[in-house]
């Protein structure tokens, strides 16, 4: 761990270049996510829900929300509102798993930040670089590849985030002891994602059945229960300051939602092979486990221990 005064003095990064990524991969991850991400990214932004914003997460039709831009940017909208002051200076923030860079770039547009993406893929961390450069943000963002359970030395922060990249890590307490080497005292930890919502889950049918499709299509090496993950965080210095429940403002059974149902039901896990197909697999389990109840789309706030910045 750096000392008080290297943290201070090691500013956001402003070019990948600036912060060295450590070594990739891990041995214990299951799922080869960061292959996954390199060979679908550019079809995820095309045809995914959210491709006008460049977003690798779901839309939230929470309250005030009128149309879909809004409803993709909700969840960056709750982290803007809970970012810490930055005592005048612009907060400094770190994107955990940050796809192509869309969220950092949206919050850079509505809060004076200075932001790091972290991201496995090289594809993604190229095309979150052509982003922030596009959109002439060059000065204040960055995108590096890298493991969010292994982070860039020298990085520091005042709020870091996590949307729906938390589920991929297989080590989730690695996962916390990094967020919390990097947040300042009273820095601001936001873990967007689906947690379980009763672990018994994990060992009762037809439950389990539904949550092992989804953690085979959609390459999730970890599901935890809320109480799991506060406990966990807890025990890397992060205290649990609220839970926001956004399930109930998922579009879920769209159309597109149910034509993909039809073709899973028809075609099984047969043609898994194809990465594309096993995503339409995984995401319409995940679609059943949220109806049934047994998912919920969560974002744990927790701020780091030693201060009350946030
Ligand atoms: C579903 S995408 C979400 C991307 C982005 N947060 C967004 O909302 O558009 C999952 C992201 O998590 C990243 N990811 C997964 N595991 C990671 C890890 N161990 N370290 C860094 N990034 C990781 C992937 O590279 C990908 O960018």
């Amino acid at each position: 761990m750096s000392t008080g005064a290297q943290r201070k003095r090691s500013q956001n990064p402003k070019s990948p270049g600036a912060v060295e990524a450590r070594d990739l991969g891990d041995a214990r991850q299951p799922f080869d996510v960061r292959r996954y991400y390199d060979e679908n990214t550019r079809a995820l932004v095309r045809f995914g829900q959210g491709r006008s914003q460049g977003a690798i997460h779901r839309a939230v039709f929470g309250p005030g929300v009128s149309n879909d831009a809004e409803a993709l940017h909700y969840v960056e909208d709750q982290i803007a509102t809970r970012l810490p002051s930055g005592d005048g200076a612009a907060p400094r923030l770190v994107d955990l798993g940050c796809g192509v860079g869309a969220s950092l770039c949206y919050l850079a547009s509505r809060r004076e930040i200075r932001g790091t993406g972290v991201t496995l893929s090289p594809v993604q961390a190229a095309l979150g670089e052509a982003r922030i450069r596009a959109q002439g943000l060059g000065e204040r963002l960055t995108c590096v590849v890298g493991d969010y359970n292994r982070l860039p030395d020298g990085l520091v922060a005042d709020a870091a985030y996590a949307i729906e990249s938390f589920v991929h890590g297989s080590t989730p307490e690695r996962f916390f002891a990094e967020s919390a080497r990097v947040l300042e005292p009273g820095g601001a930890l936001f873990v967007c994602d689906d947690f379980l919502a009763d672990a018994a889950s994990r060992a009762r049918l037809p439950d389990a059945d539904w949550l092992e499709r989804f953690r085979f299509g959609w390459h999730v090496n970890t599901l935890l229960s809320e109480p799991e993950a506060v406990k966990l965080a807890r025990h890397a210095g992060l205290s649990h300051v609220e839970t926001l429940d956004f399930s109930s403002d998922l579009a879920l059974g769209r159309p597109r939602d149910r034509a993909i149902a039809a073709l899973v039901g028809l075609l099984g896990r047969l043609p898994a092979r194809s990465t594309y197909y096993r995503m339409l697999y995984g995401g319409h389990a995940l679609q059943h486990a949220l109806k049934r109840g047994w998912l919920r789309y969560l974002m744990l706030v927790f701020r780091r221990d030693g201060g009350v910045r946030c």
